[in-house]
């Protein structure tokens, strides 16, 4: 007899997935039984992943490659989920970039814009797009992943710090708006991870020394069938694992 899987028939659409975070948090909701709508701009790495999930549970994911600086293919995405299944249970925001680290000052136009759209604007557009495909699923979750450079912005961080934070208001904005839905959104934060990002961030770190993205995938699937009154605000991965390894102890 086949075990029941704890996420079995919900459908997951994962952004970034392509690598890192996203990459591992898919992996994680298909070994769940969720079907699994991956989406970045890399054809190849989505369609690994997709031989990786085949591989791992016998069902296959849907691609989407898109480009979340042009942001009107997620109103295209959204009308094809309403198409194709007529719900979304869970939607996890990974995608993201970096942009240059650079002083404030010396930021480019263009490079600010860049950041803003695929961070922050992409994020609202999300919501905007897939609300009501959230709002179909009996329990839809919906999980954006922050940085503490939203709170805590330092040096040749700008741009990047204050997308995290755009992205953080408009969640919590709409957070509240879901009071009495049974959709809830929470915003992860991942501390650092062993990434490409991480490593355009800090190049010289060694990579050995941060945990690997597959760690936070049992945290996602926590989220994702979060019960409905769980506290809004940011949710730490640091902290869920010193609770899991010593629990009581996290702030
Ligand atoms: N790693 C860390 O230490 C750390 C710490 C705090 C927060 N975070 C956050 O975690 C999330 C995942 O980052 P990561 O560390 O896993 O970085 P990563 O390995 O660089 O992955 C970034 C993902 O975003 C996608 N992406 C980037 N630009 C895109 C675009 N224009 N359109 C569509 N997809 C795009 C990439 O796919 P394609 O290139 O294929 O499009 C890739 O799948 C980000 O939101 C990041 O801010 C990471």
């Amino acid at each position: 007899m086949t075990a029941v899987l704890p996420l079995n028939d919900k459908i997951a659409l994962v952004t970034g997935a392509s690598r890192g975070i996203g990459r591992a948090s898919a992996l994680a909701l298909a070994d769940a039984g969720a079907h699994i709508v991956a989406t970045a701009r890399t054809q190849g790495a989505l369609e690994s992943l997709d031989d990786e999930i085949f591989a791992r549970t016998g069902r296959r994911a849907t691609l989407v490659p898109l480009d979340l600086a042009e942001p009107a293919g997620l109103d295209t995405l959204g009308y094809a989920l309403h198409q194709r299944f007529g719900r979304l249970d869970i939607l996890l925001h990974a995608g993201g970039v970096l942009g240059a680290m650079t002083p404030v000052s010396h930021v480019e136009p263009g490079l600010w814009d860049r950041v803003m759209l695929v961070n922050a604007t992409a994020s609202w557009r999300l919501i905007r797009s897939m609300e009501a495909l959230l709002k179909t699923s009996e329990a839809g979750r919906a999980i954006f992943v922050t940085s503490s450079r939203a709170s805590s912005p330092r040096a040749f961080w700008g741009p990047y710090s204050a997308s995290k934070a755009a992205m953080e208001a408009i969640v919590r904005a709409w957070a509240d708006e879901l009071e009495n839905t049974a959709v809830r959104a929470a915003i992860l934060d991942p501390g650092a991870m062993r990434t490409r990002m991480r490593a355009e961030a800090y190049p010289g770190e060694d990579p050995s020394t941060l945990p690997d993205p597959a760690e936070i995938g049992p945290m996602v699937v926590e989220l994702a069938l979060s019960d409905p009154g769980q506290p809004a605000g940011v949710r730490s991965f640091r902290a869920w694992k010193a609770d899991r390894e010593a629990p009581g102890t996290s702030a």
